[in-house]
């Protein structure tokens, strides 16, 4: 996986959108899909999967993902999803260690590094979300934090192949405070570091930024050298936005 070519842009959509809503945005996107030089990827909430692959196929030519899923391939794990499953129904990518999933759901780095390892065992690409909290950045601790998420959930796996990193800074989801383009390359720079280190391929790493990421601060975001696409939430719902956001990593792509 080279992060040189394309841009990712790759909404989270979370706990949102109903059945008419995901109609109207394929429609919408099937209108100019021919344009677009970018990534562009979709994580649904699961019961949505099956459809977007639908839609996708149709209209979209879209990479359909989850926004989660279990540390095992399967067994009696009441209420979970396994990742194997999920690559059985064309899930190409999963997203892991989100913000959410740690502070509502208790995940932590030893677990997701559990996680991580066997997502990428059952051939899914994997976006890991690392970022320091609000009260974190004010201590000034934010590179300690990363480094931490960083060393303990990669620990399991020897190969960066189909790895991602997304920094989403705790205290710009959605709030509508983004990280300046300057800031968010400071961090994603130390990343790499980081990713150097440990990995021969660290240097190809997409690094992705999420946090209230739009279409109005998406152009000066990726023209930061380690800033190879966004996860974004809430401006990801809308078609016309998504749309406008692939549109606006054009001019960055190498074709
Ligand atoms: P946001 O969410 O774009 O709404 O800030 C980003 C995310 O949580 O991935």
């Amino acid at each position: 996986m080279s992060r040189r070519n394309l841009k990712y842009i790759v909404g989270n959509w979370k706990m949102n959108q109903k059945l008419s809503d995901i109609k109207d945005f394929f429609v919408s996107f099937n209108q100019v899909k021919a344009e677009l030089h970018c990534h562009s990827w979709i994580a649904p909430q699961y019961i949505h999967i099956p459809i977007l692959k639908e839609l996708s196929f149709t209209l979209g030519n879209i990479e359909v993902g989850a926004q989660n899923c279990s540390h095992k391939t399967s067994g009696a794990l009441t209420g979970e999803v396994s990742p194997e499953s999920l690559f059985d129904i064309g899930v190409t990518f999963v997203i892991l260690g989100h913000s959410e999933r740690r502070q509502f759901f208790a995940e932590n780095n030893q677990g997701l590094s559990q996680k991580i390892k066997m997502a990428l065992d059952q051939n899914l690409k994997v976006i890991y979300c690392v970022g320091e909290t609000a009260q974190e950045n004010e201590e000034r601790k934010t590179f300690t934090v990363l480094k931490e998420q960083l060393s303990v959930a990669l620990q399991s796996i020897t190969s960066a192949q189909n790895l991602l990193i997304a920094y989403e800074p705790v205290w710009a989801i959605g709030t509508g405070k983004t990280a300046t383009p300057e800031i968010a390359e400071k961090v994603h720079t130390y990343i790499r570091q980081e990713l150097c280190q440990r990995f021969s391929e660290g240097e190809e790493i997409p690094l992705l930024y999420g946090g209230s990421a739009n279409p109005q601060n998406i152009s000066g975001l990726f023209s930061m050298p380690n800033i190879d696409g966004a996860l974004i939430g809430g401006a990801s719902l809308k078609a016309k936005d998504f749309i406008q956001m692939c549109h606006a990593s054009r001019p960055f792509a190498r074709i």
